[in-house]
């Protein structure tokens, strides 16, 4: 395997972009869908903006350096990762809280809808920040399995909130497909990014979206933290009111009026004073995607789950599911889907021991995650992992799972909880 594995980095195009980050010694990394590793230009570049414009040019660098218009600027440069213009999205805020602007002004744009359709499992986040304005008497939570979604929508339906890669399976959501529903529902669509965007191509303007979120800091390599980014349909700007009124929001921040008038297009959706140095360090991850490019890194990425696969599966530790009857563990159960254009950047695998089989592959140099109660997630960012890495980490699973390393008191959920 590792002689194939190696036949194959050899013959990869993106293989050189492995140097441009800065990555452990003895480390396998397949959480980059949780946090994308350092870019090796990103210490660099905060340094520069740190000493030189922050040191140096003091608060004559929100001007000098820019940086007035850094969510603008860098929003400008996700927009084309994701199938928008590049005044449509802008840099700001986290996830959770461009999701509560977006739910909050698409329930302002359906008067006399209330509903926000989800699906159950999507990431908490999405269906707590529906549950907050539920709290507040403007919305209702209606949620329904991903097979039944359209038939879920109605003329109560104000909004459609959906995740396009499903963070704990990987599974994808047929964009085109349901935005056509809920807007023939007469009904908003908003999509969760997150686990999408420098992953794989979406092409949002070309499905007819409304609106769109998604997370910095996992496959745009942000850094712990980093801004998320928030897009809206040119045809919403004129109308769009979101609850956040802060003054950077405001149409001229600097009159210091007491009345707010929001700004033009997507800048209304700023709230208080950019992060400059998280949006710095995002910026360095959103150059570094644009430069290889979308479309590369999912072909990559879809080599690399598919080999990961075949590995597995050579060492007979993959399980159809169901597997509870047969006794679990036999082995593990894929929950991604197994069709590689149906799922993003990851394989999920089902094992009732999955925490501490989690914990004893990161014991052994391999990072991958567990999402509760028994899903182990492996991701892949494409621009950093080698074939050679899948076959390593294939090679360790399956020794893990064959000496039940799992199984030492050290791994498993009581020792990590108490
Ligand atoms: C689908 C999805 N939405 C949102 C978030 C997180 O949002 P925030 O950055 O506000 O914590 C995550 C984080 O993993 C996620 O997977």
């Amino acid at each position: 395997m590792l002689e194939r594995a190696r036949e194959l980095d050899a013959a990869d195009p993106l293989a050189r972009y492995r140097e441009r980050f800065d990555l452990p010694d003895g480390v396998i990394y397949l959480d980059g869908n949780s946090l994308g590793a350092l870019p090796k230009a990103t210490p660099e570049r905060l340094e520069q903006v740190v000493r030189g414009e922050w040191g140096t040019d003091l608060i004559r660098s929100w001007n000098s350096a820019g940086w007035i218009d850094l969510p603008q600027r860098l929003g400008a440069k996700i927009a084309p990762l994701v199938g928008a213009e590049g005044h449509e999205v802008i840099a700001c805020d986290s996830t959770s809280v461009n999701l509560f602007k977006l739910i909050a002004a698409a329930l302002a744009m359906r008067p006399g809808r209330k509903v926000i359709l989800s699906e159950p499992g999507n990431f908490p986040t999405d269906l707590y920040m529906i549950a907050g304005l539920e709290a507040q008497g403007l919305a209702t939570r209606r949620l329904a399995e991903r097979e039944r979604l359209i038939e879920a929508l109605d003329d109560d339906v104000a909004l459609l909130l959906l995740t396009h890669v499903h963070y704990k399976t990987g599974a994808l959501h047929d964009m085109t497909a349901l935005t056509e529903a809920a807007q023939r529902a007469g009904a908003l669509v908003l999509w969760d990014l997150s686990h999408s965007g420098g992953a794989l191509p979406v092409d949002l303007n070309g499905c007819g979206a409304d609106f769109a979120v998604g997370c910095g800091y996992k496959y745009f390599n942000g850094g712990p933290g980093a801004p998320a980014y928030a897009f809206v349909a040119e045809r919403h700007h004129a109308a769009l009111e979101q609850p956040l009124t802060g003054w950077m929001g405001h149409a001229a921040p600097f009159a210091f009026t007491d009345d707010y008038a929001p700004a033009s297009g997507v800048a209304r959706l700023l709230c208080g004073t950019p992060p400059i140095l998280s949006l710095a360090a995002l910026e360095v991850g959103v150059d570094l995607v644009a430069e290889i490019g979308v479309g590369r890194l999912y072909a990559k990425s879809q080599a690399l789950s598919g080999y990961l696969l075949e590995c597995l599966a050579e060492a007979g530790v993959i399980t159809p599911l169901p597997l509870r009857e047969r006794g679990w563990e036999e082995g593990l159960g894929l929950v991604s889907p197994a069709d590689p254009t149906h799922r993003g950047s990851q394989l999920s695998f089902r094992h009732p021991e999955a925490y501490a089989i989690c914990q004893a592959l990161i014991a052994r140099g391999v990072i991958g995650d567990f999402r509760a109660p028994d899903v182990l997630r492996l991701g892949f960012a494409p621009a950093y992992l080698r074939f050679e890495d899948m076959a390593l980490a294939a090679h360790q699973l399956a020794d893990v799972l064959a000496t039940r390393a799992w199984a030492c008191e050290e791994f498993s959920i009581r020792s990590a909880v108490t």
